[in-house]
């Protein structure tokens, strides 16, 4: 008997079949109820009482290799079918999915083409930077607040590193490299320690513009910021100064434009004023040219910056600062084709 199954066992495990009714033979001759496997069965009966215990292993052992090896085969052919009925050899090819270009990138790339347009060149600086370019340079005080772990992100173990707060730091690491005349814009990342929420973020983006020569004006500060607004935002677009302070110019500003949502009638995205801020600027403080090797008594300057994604947020109304960093395709896909 034992042989008997044993021989079973090799046939079973070589059995092939090449279509399904091969198959079907194959389950009617070992496994069907008269098939040889439940043949067995009943030979078991006369198995002497002190070998039926391993027998009925062997036989239990025999009868579910027999079903798992027909129903493999079966298996094995069924979705040969289904994958030959599948592939259309004709067929063109899927199409790739185009990426779309993120929106801070597109209007980075808008401002910063508006500023080539006057002349400015590119200029980039590190993230992790050191506190004489982010703060001592730009005649930030010792106690100033910005300075505070509540403000800035500080590189643990390394006395003096930090996340840049502001691309301002890159002025002062062109400044204090070149001499003027200087004409640059630098866009990028800065880092602040802000609870995250749909209006703040722990990182952001800006992009500074700096100008340096011979007198150099607050009347040119001001012409330059009126073509950037209104080829930003279209030829209606008014632009107004507010007196404000920053340590690194004087006298500063902060610039308004004229909603361009209500036209300037009054609307909820600018609290029924008709205008809103978008920019920081003013002219350079003497001493930030005198502590980065440029002398102030020959040379004038100003410089700006701004958020992008407070741009960004006035030409496409984006409502929540997180959709900018969660890599949502939804939201990214909505941006196809702009430019
Ligand atoms: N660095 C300022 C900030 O992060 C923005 C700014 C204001 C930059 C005035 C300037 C400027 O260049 O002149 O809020």
């Amino acid at each position: 008997m034992q042989d008997k199954i044993k021989q079973l066992l090799d046939e079973i495990e070589a059995l092939a079949a090449e279509s399904l009714e091969q198959v079907e033979e194959l389950r009617i001759k070992y496994i069907s109820k008269k098939g040889l496997v439940s043949q067995l069965f009943e030979d078991f009966r006369s198995v002497p009482n002190e070998e039926k215990r391993l027998v009925g292993q062997l036989l239990n052992q025999l009868k579910e290799t027999a079903q798992n090896r027909i129903n493999s085969l079966r298996d094995a052919l069924q979705n040969k079918g289904a994958e030959a009925k599948e592939i259309d050899w004709s067929r063109t090819a899927y199409p790739t999915p185009l990426g779309t270009r993120h929106p801070l990138t597109l209007v980075q790339e808008e401002i910063c083409s508006i500023f080539a347009r006057l002349g400015f060149s590119i200029a980039e600086g590190p993230e992790i930077e050191d506190d004489w370019h982010v703060f001592s340079s730009l005649n930030f005080a010792d106690d100033h607040p910005a300075r505070d772990m509540q403000d800035t992100f500080f590189v643990q173990n390394v006395p003096g590193s930090l996340l840049r707060t502001h691309t301002s730091s890159v002025q002062s690491r062109v400044m204090s490299t070149q001499q003027p005349p200087l004409r640059i814009i630098c866009p990028g990342r800065v880092y602040r320690n802000e609870a995250i929420s749909y209006r703040a973020h722990c990182f952001f983006h800006q992009m500074e513009a700096l100008y340096i020569d011979q007198d150099v004006s607050f009347a040119d500060l001001k012409q330059v910021l009126l073509y950037f607004a209104q080829e930003m935002f279209g030829p209606e677009t008014k632009i107004r100064l507010r007196p404000s302070y920053f340590p690194f110019t004087e006298p500063s500003a902060e610039m308004d434009i004229s909603c361009n949502i209500c036209g300037g009638e009054g609307c909820a995205f600018c609290k029924h004023t008709g205008w809103v801020e978008i920019l920081g600027c003013g002219m350079v403080d003497p001493n930030v040219l005198e502590s980065c090797g440029i002398d102030s008594k020959r040379y004038s300057g100003y410089a700006l910056g701004m958020g992008i994604e407070r741009i960004t947020n006035l030409k496409y109304r984006v409502k929540d600062l997180r959709l900018f960093s969660e890599n949502d395709q939804r939201f990214l896909d909505q941006f196809k084709g702009a430019h």
